[in-house]
């Protein structure tokens, strides 16, 4: 295949020789696009005379073969390798400051990036929403990997191993996704762990054609799904009664009420690192379900007996296996008895979960809405984390926190 071979300006360069290396023994036809920064770290003789092409940086070197939109028109898949918090902020933007960021808008070939950087860099909030850009435009963002950076320092922010990083791209072009299954490879801090996510809102059925259910799309839920799998998780999604589509590699168990959702929950939640409760599970369910239809009798009204639904939340945190993380979602509203974060901080010390993410609702915000803003609590109703943005933002936020606790087990 053809593939373009985006490099950006970050130390790891380097490491992408061996990728470039490796794409050419497996019979690729790689063409190399470095940013005039990434030439402070290798120089265009390495890119050169490992792919056996030229390796042009501005868009206006060789402009009678239109370079800038045939590098991307002709690829079957481009890497970016490394990819700096300047490039992802480039791409995001859609702006085509150089040779690279012309081929990107040119090309409709999957594009998988690997970002590298200090830790920090890769936490701060615009790179968040940077890389949740990109993801939901399609683009396949690789996690970096967690360990030694170019100081003393360590964490995120490593570029993956060439062969990971090659295998990334295979994945992508196989139309697999990110494949994570060779547990080995070093990236996605989430590598090995098992995380189940409820998500959607559960029906308690009144009569044969009646429920009583909310608002909940299932977005939110969905979106940590998605995000736990891009970062290395096995990740099985409890769905009540969502019609959305989940990506690939995830795996799916559909249910409708708080009863069938407690026993999915119950038989997979042994064996996972992180368990969260996205889902908006019914309080109260109807104490009988009618057969039929009910019928209007005449007097004006009717009267619906009620019994509570079991807390699952509260089941989780009881029996929960040593080491894992427990993670409630609090969808609340300000009333004359308190803020949103009064309510939040006594639900998360009243749950005893791990950490609470409390999500402002009514007015329009909160349910199906695109974007969502919550703060994430842990179980001594302290703030330990805030986010807003896409829910795929939120999804990063509340991940990153399950990582640090899933860290000091
Ligand atoms: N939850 C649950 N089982 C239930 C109800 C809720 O596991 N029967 C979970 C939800 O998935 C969510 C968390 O508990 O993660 C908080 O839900 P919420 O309805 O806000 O909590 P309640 O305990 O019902 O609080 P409230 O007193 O506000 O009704």
């Amino acid at each position: 295949m053809r593939v373009l071979l985006g490099v950006t300006g970050g130390i790891a360069a380097y490491k992408v020789a061996l990728v470039l290396r490796r794409l050419v023994e497996d019979g690729h036809s790689v063409r190399v696009a470095p940013t005039a920064a990434s030439l402070n770290f290798v120089g265009r003789a390495t890119w050169e005379a490992l792919s056996g092409h030229p390796a042009p940086t501005e868009t206006f070197e060789d402009v009678p073969s239109v370079a800038h939109v045939r590098l991307g028109q002709s690829a079957d898949a481009v890497l970016v390798a490394p990819a700096t918090a300047d490039f992802l902020s480039q791409m995001a933007s859609g702006a085509a400051r150089d040779l690279l960021g012309n081929a990107l808008l040119a090309t409709e070939a999957p594009i998988v990036v690997a970002p590298a950087m200090h830790t920090e860099m890769w936490n701060d909030p615009a790179t968040r929403a940077n890389v949740a850009t990109l993801r939901a435009r399609g683009v396949h963002v690789i996690e970096p990997a967690v360990g030694r950076l170019t100081g003393p320092d360590s964490g995120p922010g490593r570029l993956p191993e060439p062969d990971a990083l090659v295998a990334a791209l295979y994945g992508v072009v196989r139309g697999e996704g990110l494949s994570l299954s060779d547990a080995s490879l070093p990236w996605g801090d989430l590598a090995g762990r098992t995380v189940v996510v409820t998500a959607g809102g559960t029906r308690e059925p009144i009569d044969a054609v009646r429920y009583l259910g909310n608002r909940s799309s299932g977005l939110q839920g969905f979106a940590i799904a998605e995000a736990a799998r891009e970062r290395g998780a096995e990740v099985t999604v409890v769905a009540a009664n969502v019609t959305l589509p989940l990506g690939e590699g995830i795996s799916r168990v559909d249910v409708s009420t708080a009863e069938e959702l407690s026993q999915a929950v119950e038989s997979l939640a042994p064996a996972a690192d992180a368990v969260v409760m996205a889902a908006a599970v019914a309080d109260f369910r109807p104490a009988a379900v009618a057969e039929s239809k009910l019928k209007k009798d005449g007097s004006g009204g009717m009267t619906l007996e009620l019994v509570e639904t079991p807390d699952i939340l509260a089941g989780l945190v009881a029996s929960r296996p040593a080491g894992q993380v427990v993670v409630g979602f609090a969808a609340e509203t300000g009333d004359d008895a308190g803020s949103v974060l009064q309510h939040g901080a006594a639900k998360a010390r009243r749950k005893g979960a791990d950490l609470l993410v409390v999500n402002e609702v009514g007015g329009g915000r909160g349910f199906g809405t695109v974007d969502n803003t919550v703060t994430i609590l842990d179980s001594a109703g302290a703030r330990v984390g805030e986010a807003s943005g896409s829910k795929l933002a939120v999804a990063g936020a509340v991940l990153d926190r399950i990582v640090e606790r899933l860290r000091t087990e």
